[in-house]
């Protein structure tokens, strides 16, 4: 069903706290706790989404588990940036169709970028008929209700809407890490880059309101955050829209005076609408770490061009070198994408000269995949995959070498290291320094979320290996 899109507000939600407090009765009174597991595909944005769906899901009464095997409620949060991270799904959907029969009470909930398409909203009703809930991108504020309506009416529930309606604020939400947090800045792409489906699923571009985001900030601050990554799928064009004028410049210059707050990070910025007075802004705060992320996607102006990104590979190059001039030991990694439509040997010789000119520290190179529905996917001379896979590792052999350098550059230094986790071997933690690069180095859990002085001893091409100091 598509439902009529009716706009949410705070109403909308203390109906949903009624709906959260319905089901937390039903789970109080059941023996044993209801266990779930949220299995998350695809980007940040994704990350934090699921991040809220804990949250709802803790305060009906589920707890969380790490193995689906042990799951009575297991939701999907889903990605279509690539046919890879759908391929996943349907594959893992199979094999719990099996798991179902051995615990029948399993409930199986998909959500997500990948279920605003109806194609696959089909294939799940025909398909994947063990399927509970189902949702998008737009509602997922609205899962307690879907929760209750699927148990009050025993059948399968589906709820996508195809357009976005206000934004909710104030879900409960459990974050991953104490020390660290993400900020939702602004929703959905008005960019419609031609390979790019998220426009389609994420919808219009649409920002929060400055005061909601230092409220949001403020309140992770007091509660022990010391790192907040503001998420946008183009934060260069943060505020448009808002009946307040403000940039992401000024955005950054106000999340910086909020005390408490060490480290600030983005994602993601569009090379066509970085400004000047942005430069600034990352120059000029102190808590605004020394990193950017800016995809370049492609080198060849004419592949630019065919993929609407609206640069050309010299404004890119520029870009780099007013970022680097403004902000001398700024990291830069980007996004590179192989074997678009029509691509030749000489299209890809121009983004290996972007990345031995940009010199990046480093770089998610993907090989391009059609999306139904986007321009690309109707373009003619789509590269055969042998010729993008052979392609794709000749671009790896222009990247890695340089972050190999820049990190090799490193070494003798200490930098500061915001500890995450425990690494694969036991007696050492990893972090990052502020420029975002990965460091192993000897130390033990209590060291989570501390920020400790680390002295570079080694370096691999994916991170450094150093001791505190
Ligand atoms: N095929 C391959 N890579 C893609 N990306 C987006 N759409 C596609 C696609 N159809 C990549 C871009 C983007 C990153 C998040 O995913 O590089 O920056
Ligand atoms: Fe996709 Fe382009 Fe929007 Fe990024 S800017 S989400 S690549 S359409």
């Amino acid at each position: 069903m598509r439902s009529p899109v009716t706009a949410p507000s705070q109403g909308e939600l203390q109906r949903q706290n009624d709906f959260m407090l319905k089901i937390k009765a039903i789970n109080d009174q059941k023996e044993k706790r209801p266990r779930f597991m949220i299995n998350t595909f695809g980007c940040q944005m994704n990350a934090h989404d699921s991040e809220k769906l804990d949250g709802m899901l803790r305060q009906m009464g589920y707890e969380p588990c790490d193995d689906e095997k042990d799951a009575d409620f297991i939701i999907y949060n889903t990605c279509c940036v690539r046919e890879n991270a759908e391929n996943k799904v349907y594959g893992n959907l199979g094999y719990l169709k099996h798991a179902k029969k051995d615990n029948p009470d399993m409930k199986i909930a998909l959500c997500g970028c990948m279920m605003q398409q109806p194609t696959v909203i089909e294939t799940i009703r025909k398909k994947y008929r063990h399927v509970d809930i189902v949702f998008g991108t737009f509602n997922i504020y609205k899962l307690p209700e879907l929760i209750y309506t699927n148990i009050e009416s025993a059948s399968p529930v589906f709820d996508i809407w195809d357009k976005h309606a206000d934004i909710v604020e104030d879900l409960p939400t459990v974050r991953k890490f104490k020390y660290k947090a993400s900020v939702n800045i602004m929703f959905g792409c008005n960019n419609f880059c031609s390979y790019c489906i998220v426009p389609y699923v994420r919808g219009r571009e649409r920002s929060r309101r400055p005061e909601d985001i230092i409220a949001e900030v403020k309140a992770l601050a007091a509660d022990g955050v010391k790192e907040v990554m503001l998420l946008g799928q183009n934060v260069n064009s943060y505020g448009r829209g808002l009946e307040e004028e403000i940039s992401f410049a000024e955005l950054l210059r106000r999340v910086n005076e909020i005390e408490g707050i060490e480290r600030i990070r983005f994602m993601t910025s569009h090379p066509k609408d970085l400004s000047d007075e942005l430069i600034s802004a990352m120059a000029d705060c102190k808590k605004v770490c020394n990193h950017i992320h800016l995809p370049f996607q492609a080198g060849s102006n004419e592949i630019l061009k065919r993929m609407n990104r609206r640069y050309t590979k010299e404004h890119y190059l520029e870009l780099v070198d007013k970022i680097r001039a403004a902000i001398p030991d700024i990291a830069i990694t980007t996004d590179i994408i192989i074997g678009f439509p029509g691509e030749t040997e000489k299209d890809v010789e121009e983004t290996i000269d972007v990345v031995k000119k940009a010199r990046f520290n480093g770089a998610f190179t993907f090989i391009y995949s059609k999306r139904t529905g986007t321009p690309a996917a109707e373009m003619p001379n789509q590269v055969p995959e042998a010729e993008a896979k052979k392609n794709f590792d000749k671009l790896l052999e222009a990247v890695n070498p340089i972050v190999y350098e820049l990190n090799q550059k490193k070494v003798g230094n200490t930098y500061k290291v915001l500890v995450d986790g425990v690494s694969s071997d036991p007696l050492f933690v990893t972090g990052r320094t502020e420029d975002n690069t990965l460091v192993h180095f000897k130390g033990c859990s209590e060291l989570i979320g501390d920020i400790i002085n680390v002295k570079i001893t080694d370096c691999k091409t994916f991170y450094l290996i150093g001791e505190q100091v």
